[in-house]
């Protein structure tokens, strides 16, 4: 635990709901942030890799863990991609802890194909699970903080919503998750920008870490080292930055900024901004528009490589 002078941790009191929370990355931030004295909403549908239904319900396992360890959490197995689902999960913080302080989307699966042979289906359940399951818990946790603010208590509210790499240079085979991925660090910009004023910050993580939706395509650069050695693509590595990101006056004013996050690695995202320019002052004929786009081209940066190209 970190010693923040009261000897309880970076986050003692602080109610978080982690989504997906049920193994891999989501697990060990909600591992962290008990370890850190937050209280826990361990969110888990408990899906399959590809969103399809399973029958165990991980949170569980997990609530167990950070009980067993002396801290405090609860389950929830709603599908935080329906309004219910969503709903409900903040109520689960508000009616068991008293309040929510911090959200984690981070809950989402896969359905990998190039673009000519995916399925409208497998583009829709990406897109469903990743941009509106993490619009929708943060559309409800921003209402609870509204009200909050509004009641003269305005709160020291933080959400972490995880991209991808996917979603900042794009991933060959993943158009449907690079989209989803790339819709969420749009999303976590204006959600700051707006969420500001109820005491919110807002920002994202692009990790990478060996869990079973990675240890497939990446199983040689991602496996364990030998004993005793940095394990550099365990989960838990990227949770030290979740928490601190979840945490209250200790990131105070950090929003809308997106950090790459992998083994002992932290990076900060710059994004899109403008480069070489040219303005005519009055209308291109196509020719010329093309001149100079190749003249802006020639002096600009390459584009950091897609994934798997
Ligand atoms: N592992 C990586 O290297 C990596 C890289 C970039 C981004 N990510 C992102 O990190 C997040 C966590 O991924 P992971 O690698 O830990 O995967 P994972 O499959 O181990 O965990 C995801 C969890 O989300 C749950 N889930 C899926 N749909 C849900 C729903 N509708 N409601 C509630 N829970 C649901 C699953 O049951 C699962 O337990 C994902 O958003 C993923 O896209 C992971």
């Amino acid at each position: 635990m970190t010693d923040t002078g009261d000897g309880a941790g970076l986050c003692a009191g602080r109610v978080v709901a982690v989504t997906g929370a049920g193994r891999g990355l989501g697990r060990a931030h909600a591992l962290a942030f008990a370890a850190e004295g937050a209280k826990v909403v361990v969110n888990d549908l408990g899906v399959g890799l590809d969103g399809a239904p399973a029958s165990d319900s991980p949170a569980v396992q997990v609530v167990e863990e950070i009980r067993a360890a002396g801290g405090q959490a609860l389950a929830h197995g709603g599908d935080i991609a329906t309004s219910e689902g969503a709903a409900s999960l903040v109520a689960a913080a508000v009616d068991g802890f008293g309040r929510l302080d911090t959200l984690v989307n981070n809950a989402g699966f896969l359905r990998d194909r190039m673009l000519v042979n995916l399925a409208e289906d497998d583009w829709d359940a990406v897109m469903r699970v990743h941009l509106k399951g993490h619009f929708l818990p943060l559309q409800h946790a921003a209402a609870h903080w509204r009200a909050e603010a509004k009641a003269g208590r305005t709160p020291a509210a933080r959400v972490v919503n995880t991209s991808s790499g996917a979603g900042l240079l794009g991933s060959v085979g993943q158009g449907n998750y690079s989209a989803a991925k790339a819709g969420i660090l749009g999303l976590t910009l204006v959600a700051a920008a707006e969420m500001g004023r109820y005491g919110v910050q807002v920002n994202a993580i692009a990790p990478a870490a060996r869990t079973r939706m990675t240890e497939a395509t990446f199983a040689e650069t991602m496996a364990a080292p030998g004993e005793g050695a940095f394990d550099a693509m365990a989960p838990e590595n990227v949770s030290p930055l979740v928490v601190w990101l979840g945490s209250g006056a200790a990131c105070d004013g950090v929003t809308g900024r997106v950090f790459e996050v992998e083994a002992g690695r932290i990076t900060v995202m710059e994004g899109w901004r403008p480069g070489p320019t040219i303005d005519k002052g009055e209308r291109w004929t196509p020719t010329d528009a093309g001149e100079a786009a190749r003249e802006l081209l020639g002096r600009a940066g390459a584009p950091g490589a897609v994934y798997g190209a």
